[in-house]
C-alpha cells in the first residue's frame, strides 16, 4: 500500500470512529431518562414509602395505589416442618403440581409436571380455566395413583392480586401479566378451584390454604434461613412481600396472639395513579398503550419480564429510525410487536465485555444480519440501561422495606425469571440496596422453588401434623 492509500485509510478510519462515537453520543442521550440517579430514586422510595403507609390504614387501603393485602400468613416456618405436599403454581403462562415432602434438617424432595396454559385459556372464561387446572391435577394424581387419597390438603399458590380475609379464601381484584379469564375478578378464588375439582375430578381435596407467589418464595426461604423477612419476584411480573408488626397494620383482623402478618404489598401496580409520571419514558408510555391491561401495572411495565423485552425492542426501533444503528436500515423483526423477548437483553448482557458472540448470534436468529461493532455496542448499551433501571428501581423498594424494619440482618428471598437469567441483575440489586440502606447486613438469597415449595412450608408451619397435603400452584412465572 502507497503512502497516500495509508493516509486514506487512516482518514476514513478516524472519521468512521468519529462517526460511531457521535452515534453512541446520540444514544446515550436517547437512553438517558432510563437511568436512575439516587436523587430520583429517593424521590421514589419517599413516594412508595407514603403510599405503603396508606396501604396499611383502614380509610385509605382501598385508594391507595399500594395495596398492602393482608396475607393471614403469620406462622413462619421453623425449619422443621415435615410431611407429604401437593402444591399448585399458577402466575404465568405454564402451572405446574408439584408433591413435595418436606423431611427433617431442611431437606426436601419434590416431583412436579408442568402444564401449559395456552393464550386461548389466559383469555377464555374462568370456568375453563379452573376446570383445566382440576383436570392436570387428576391427571397428576392418577399417574402417582394419589388419587383415591382422601382429606389431601391442597395449598394453591395464585399469583395474582388477591384480597383474602382467611388463609383459604381469596378475591381476585384484578387480572395482570395478560390474563383477562371472565367470572373470575371479585369472585373467590378458591371457591372456583373447589367446585371445578369436586365437579369435574371427581377428587376428594380441598385447598386449605392460597398463597401469593412472594408469600411463598419468603416462606420457602424463610425455612432454609430465619432471618427471611421479604419475598420478592422479578419474573413475568414483579411484587414484594414482607413481615410487617400487627400493630402497624389498621385493619389487621388475624391471629392477634402473633406478633406479624406477611403483607401483600402488591407494588405492581406502583404509578397507576401517576406517582411514576416523572421518570416515565416515552417508550413505557407504549407499551402500556398496547398491553390488554392500561393504565394498570405502571411499575411492573417498568420493571419485569412480561414488558422489558418489548421496551427493548421499541428502542431498538427509535435508534434504527434514528440512524444510530444497522446504518439507518430497519430489521423486519423490529416492526412486529412482542417480537423480542426479555432474554434477548440477558444474551446481550451476557457477553463478555468488548467481545459480541452471543449478541451476534442472538441477533442472526431474530433475522438481523451483518451487524458492526459499534451496532453491538449501541445495542448493548440500551439492553444494560433496560435492565439497570428495573434493577435499581426493585433495590430502591427493597430499601423502602429494609428502612422500615426494626432489624439488623435480613434476608430477602428471591426468585423470577428476570432475577435468574440476567447475568449481573443480582448484583446490582445488592450494591444498590447497601449503597441506600446503612447499617444493616442484608443478603439477598434464590429462593428455590419459592412458589411450589413455599405452599407446602405454609401449609405445613399452619398444621403442624405428619400428613399428606396437596398444594396446587398457579403460576407463570416458567
Ligand atoms: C401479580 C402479583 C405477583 C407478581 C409476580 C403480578 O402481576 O399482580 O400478585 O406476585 O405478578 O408473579
Amino acid at each position: 500500500m502507497d503512502d497516500e492509500n495509508q493516509n486514506e485509510n487512516f482518514c476514513n478510519g478516524s472519521l468512521n470512529t468519529l462517526i460511531s462515537w457521535q452515534k453512541h453520543l446520540k444514544v446515550r442521550q436517547m437512553c438517558q431518562k432510563f437511568v436512575m440517579n439516587n436523587k430520583k430514586l429517593t424521590v421514589f422510595m419517599n413516594v412508595l414509602s407514603n403510599l405503603i403507609d396508606l396501604g396499611l390504614k383502614k380509610e385509605t387501603h382501598d385508594t391507595s395505589t399500594i395495596r398492602c393485602f393482608q396475607t393471614y400468613a403469620q406462622d413462619i416456618p421453623t425449619g422443621n416442618e415435615q410431611g407429604r405436599y401437593i402444591a399448585l403454581d399458577l402466575g404465568g403462562s405454564n402451572f405446574r403440581v408439584l408433591n413435595i415432602e418436606l423431611d427433617v434438617g431442611r431437606q426436601f424432595r419434590m416431583d412436579q409436571e408442568t402444564f401449559s396454559c395456552s393464550k386461548q385459556l389466559m383469555a377464555g372464561s374462568g370456568e375453563e380455566l379452573f376446570d383445566y387446572i382440576a383436570q392436570c391435577l387428576k391427571d397428576f394424581l392418577t399417574k402417582r395413583k394419589l388419587e383415591s387419597e382422601i382429606n389431601l390438603p391442597l395449598g394453591f399458590t395464585f399469583s395474582f392480586p388477591i384480597y383474602q380475609s382467611r388463609l383459604d379464601s381469596a378475591i381476585l381484584t384484578n387480572w395482570t401479566k395478560g390474563f383477562t379469564c371472565d367470572g373470575v375478578v371479585g369472585n373467590d378464588v378458591v371457591k372456583l378451584l373447589n367446585r371445578s375439582i369436586a365437579k369435574h375430578s371427581g377428587l376428594n381435596i380441598k385447598v386449605c390454604v392460597i398463597l401469593n407467589d412472594t408469600v411463598g418464595t419468603l416462606m420457602s426461604c424463610a425455612w432454609k434461613d430465619p432471618n427471611t423477612k421479604i419475598g420478592l419476584i422479578i419474573g413475568t411480573g414483579t411484587n414484594c412481600c414482607y413481615l410487617e408488626k400487627i400493630d402497624r397494620i389498621e385493619m389487621f383482623d388475624g391471629d392477634s396472639s402473633k406478633e406479624e402478618m406477611v403483607i401483600n404489598l402488591e407494588w405492581g401496580a406502583f404509578g397507576d395513579k401517576g406517582e411514576l409520571d416523572d421518570i416515565i419514558t416515552k417508550y413505557d408510555k407504549t407499551v402500556n398503550r398496547n398491553s390488554v391491561n392500561p393504565n394498570q401495572q405502571t411499575f411492573e411495565k417498568m420493571v419485569s419480564g412480561m414488558y422489558l423485552g418489548e421496551l427493548f425492542r421499541l428502542l431498538l426501533l427509535d435508534m434504527a429510525k434514528n440512524n444510530l444503528i444497522f446504518d439507518g436500515h430497519v430489521p423486519e423483526i423490529l416492526l412486529v410487536p412482542q417480537s423480542i423477548t426479555t432474554n434477548v437483553i440477558s444474551t446481550v448482557e451476557s457477553d463478555v465485555p468488548e467481545t459480541y458472540t452471543l449478541s451476534r448470534q442472538c441477533l442472526q436468529k431474530l433475522g438481523i444480519e451483518n451487524v458492526t461493532e459499534s451496532d453491538l455496542l449501541n445495542i448493548r448499551y440500551a439492553a444494560h440501561c433496560i435492565s439497570r433501571r428495573s434493577a435499581e428501581l426493585v433495590a430502591a423498594g427493597l430499601a423502602v422495606l429494609l428502612e422500615r424494619m426494626n432489624e439488623e440482618n435480613i434476608t430477602i428471598g428471591v426468585d423470577g425469571s428476570v432475577y435468574r437469567l440476567h447475568p449481573y441483575y443480582h448484583q446490582i440489586l445488592v450494591n444498590k440496596v447497601n449503597e441506600l440502606v446503612k447499617g444493616k447486613s442484608i443478603k439477598i438469597m434464590l429462593s428455590e422453588d419459592g412458589s411450589g415449595r413455599g405452599a407446602a412450608v405454609l401449609a405445613a408451619a399452619l398444621n403442624q401434623v405428619h400428613c399428606i397435603y396437596f398444594v396446587v400452584i398457579l403460576n407463570l412465572e416458567l
